[in-house]
């Protein structure tokens, strides 16, 4: 089954754990990764749909693909559980926040001069609801493709993820480097495949490396998918 007869869910920018009415804690992504891969999945895929999280709006008017905003985490979850169909392909190009409060204050915490502590807790990691989905065949024949934004050791933190989330690919950026990662308008991306290859792209725009990312997807769909 090819691509233009598959659907494709792309996620993109944040996402926010609250720890009162008015404060978060999140990270700087700013939806332009998974931006340009829903723009580059919509002139591919059957359908295209994004999943993101808190990023500047004028990102997401306008366009063609259909676009679902989330805050948390959980929501993010939620959402892609109820995207998700049999053949479908998910891009999780998005930097869900890893941590959220064990509780949530109902007021603004008010300042105080002595030190203290907020508890958190694990955030559901998305990748691995799937995997589990995918090894009890709750859901056939995804294709499932991560992101690793990574500082140190960058090919062996992306590879251990490819793994442990049990991937069909990733795409590695390296976030030290100048013009990769979070913000900008190009990436330098290397992808690996679970076939054991990999292709190192140079600086480019997000749009460019969306398109060389789906060129891979395109290459190995038929080699995995019935
Ligand atoms: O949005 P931009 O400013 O354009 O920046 C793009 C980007 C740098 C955010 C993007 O290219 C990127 O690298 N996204 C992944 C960032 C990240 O959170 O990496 P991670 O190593 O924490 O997570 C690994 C993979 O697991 C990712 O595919 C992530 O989407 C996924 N994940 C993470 C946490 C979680 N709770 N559930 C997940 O599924």
């Amino acid at each position: 089954m090819l691509l233009r007869e598959r659907k494709v869910i792309v996620t993109g920018g944040p996402t926010r754990e609250w720890l009162d009415p008015i404060r978060f804690i999140s990270n700087p992504s700013s939806g332009k990764m998974g931006v340009a891969l829903a723009d580059e999945s919509l002139r591919r895929a059957r359908e295209a749909v994004f999943i993101y999280g808190p990023i500047d709006a004028a990102l997401v008017s306008n366009k063609r693909f259909r676009a679902v905003p989330v805050d948390t985490t959980e929501e993010m979850l939620a959402a892609v559980r109820k995207e998700i169909e049999e053949n479908a392909v998910v891009i999780m190009a998005a930097a869900p926040a890893d941590f959220a409060p064990v509780k949530k204050s109902g007021q603004k915490i008010k300042k105080t001069d002595r030190l203290f502590s907020i508890e958190f807790t694990k955030t559901p990691d998305i990748l691995k609801e799937l995997k589990e989905m995918r090894s009890k065949e709750l859901i056939r024949n995804l294709f499932t493709v991560g992101f690793a934004a990574e500082t140190e050791n960058v090919e062996k933190y992306a590879l251990n993820k490819l793994t442990e989330k049990h991937l069909d690919m990733i795409c590695l950026n390296d976030v030290s480097q100048k013009g990769a990662g979070f913000g900008t308008d190009t990436n330098i991306i290397t992808i690996f495949v679970k076939d054991g290859s990999r292709l190192e792209l140079p600086m480019m725009s997000k749009q460019e490396a969306a398109a060389r990312i789906l060129d891979e997807i395109e290459n190995r769909l038929p080699r995995y998918l019935i």
